[in-house]
This record gives C-alpha cells, structure tokens and sequence, in this order.
C-alpha cells in the first residue's frame, strides 16, 4: 500500500485510504518509539530539511524527533536567523537548501498555500507544518489518531471544536480528517470567530458551549489566536472565558463523561483552566506523543515514494 499523494499538503488533498495507512503506519513507529532502542534505520539514505518560517515548538521538535527516529538526516532553517532578512525569496532559499541534496522539506509557513506553491516549484517532498490560518495536517491526523486511541475508532463519534475557528488551520484540517474518518462534528464559539458559510463543510454551528458539550464525545479545545487578530472579536478575555472556557465545575455539571483535547499552546485560564487540562479526562500529552508516531509515518510513507533506487530496508 502506498499514498495516493506525493506530498502532505493538507488533508483536503488525501483520502480516508490514506488516512487509515498512515494510522496504521503509526501504531508499528507508536510500538518502536516505546522500545529501549527507540531507533530504525529506514531512512538513513534520506536527508530532511525543516524549514520554520513561523514560531513552533511541538510541531518543530516533533517532526525533528522522528526524523531522528527513522535516521533520516536532518538540517533546521528558522526565518528570523537566515538570510531572508536580506530580501532572499522563498524560492531561492529553497532551491539553495534542495541543491544540497535534500530530498525532503518540512515547511511551516505564515502564508496560506505556501506548501502548495513550493511543490509545484521544487523536486522534493513537502510536508506542510502549519500554513497560515489554512491547514496543519499532521496536527489534525495526529488528533484523530489519539481520538481513535481512546475511543476505539473515530467513525460514529461526535466532536465539538470551541474556539477561534475562524484563524485556525487546525479546525479547518480537524474538519476534513474527521469527516473522513466519519465521525460528526459541531463548531461552537463567538459567532464572529466562525468563518462564513461554515456549514458548508458539513459541520453545523452551536453557540453554546453547555448545549455543545453535552452532546459531544470529544471536546477539542482551540487557542484564541490574538497574533492574527487585527481588531477585537469579542468584548473582553473575561467575556469570553465565561461564555466558552471550560472549567471542572462545567464538566461536572455534564451527564456524561467526555474526551478534552487540546493542539497546544494552552492559554492556561482562558480556553481551558488548569485543573481540567492536567485531569485524566483530558489527552494533550497523548496527543503529543502520538504526533511523533504520525509524523514518522507520513515521513516513512512519503520517503516510500522516492526514486532511491534500492528501495526501503
Ligand atoms: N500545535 C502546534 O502546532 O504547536 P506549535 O505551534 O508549538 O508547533
């Protein structure tokens, strides 16, 4: 079995066959990683340059984590200290790393498409790390596979997404990973951070978060994202901590028990308080160590698509 696509663009681009390898994929790398020798040597012909034009500290560690994992070689690039502070373009800093011979580019970018743009321009593989307010595939499959962790599969289950979804690439690639997969999925937050025609994704709109989380399985919780905000979308923190923060008391008051998620980086105290997001209801830590595993398999799936000649060991 291979992916049907040559890049992981965004989930848009791949079906539920691909989704369901990649998973696969995972739970082999997930038993690997638990190993005292936590290492394969699949990729040691293979040399992956991490490309972050935008802050991260989970997704960038995670990607460098199982790259070394699979003994793929690794070079970083971070925007603030290269050589486009003095104008280079996005092409030409790439063209310059890939005559280095680099077979492999993990890109997050501020610019929605980015990922898209370079694999039309490049001869490499491109996985895209976060573009702008568009997509973070690897987040979203890395989501669903902990939703299928614990919940046994993602097919039939009800997941609310709270929050910003209007600058959220990791709603919009949640949404398509989780259709998918099957399940169903509500948005619930201010109606102003709800991007128009929302619906049109097959989700439906909730505003009240009570009503949301009393029907839900999943609760995945998003970060206000104020660093793309250039005016104010609700009236006060304080406002919206008391019309969409999730507390202990809330959960309490709910018939049943459900499943918090959360992509990280937490505002402590505003989306989600801190007793909820360290309880045992909650999966953030799960989420990020199964992003290790994901990310080993699309890499390994990816690499699998490479002219190497002598194929992979
Ligand atoms: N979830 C996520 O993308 O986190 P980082 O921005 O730290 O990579």
């Amino acid at each position: 079995m291979e992916l049907s696509a040559d890049h992981l663009l965004g989930i848009k681009y791949i079906t539920e066959d691909d989704i369901q390898l990649i998973f696969e994929t995972a739970d082999h790398f997930k038993e690997v990683i638990n190993r005292p020798i936590k290492k394969v040597p699949s990729l040691r012909d293979i040399t992956i340059a991490n490309l972050f034009f935008e802050n991260s500290t989970r997704t960038r560690l995670s990607f460098e984590l199982a790259e070394k994992r699979l003994s793929a070689d690794v070079i970083n690039f971070s925007a603030s200290s290269s050589s486009l502070q003095k104008g280079e373009t996005l092409i030409d800093t790439v063209n310059n790393i890939l005559s280095m011979k680099v077979d492999m580019v993990i890109m997050r970018h501020p610019n929605p498409g980015a990922g898209v743009f370079l694999s039309k321009h490049v001869d490499a593989k491109i996985i895209n790390a976060g573009d702008g307010a568009h997509e973070h595939p690897t987040q979203a499959l890395l989501d669903t596979y902990s939703i299928r962790e614990r919940l046994g599969d993602v097919a039939g289950k009800k997941v609310v997404i709270v929050g910003d979804i209007l600058h959220s690439r990791v709603a919009l690639s949640n949404i398509f990973a989780l259709k998918k997969l099957g399940a169903e999925v509500k948005v619930c937050g201010p109606k102003t951070l709800m991007p128009k025609h929302i619906e049109s994704l097959g989700v439906s709109y909730e505003p009240s978060l009570v009503k949301a989380l009393n029907w839900c399985d999943v609760a995945n919780m998003l970060r206000v994202q104020n660093e793309r905000m250039d005016v104010s979308y609700f009236p006060s923190t304080r406002e919206y901590i008391q019309q969409y923060g999730v507390n202990k008391q809330l959960l309490n008051s709910l018939d049943k028990e459900i499943v918090l998620m959360h992509p990280g980086p937490i505002n402590r105290g505003v989306e989600i308080t801190s007793d909820v997001a360290d309880s045992k209801q909650a999966i953030i830590l799960d989420q990020v160590q199964n992003g290790v595993a994901v990310r080993m398999a699309v890499i390994y799936l990816l690499a699998a698509k490479i002219n190497r000649g002598e194929g992979l060991q």
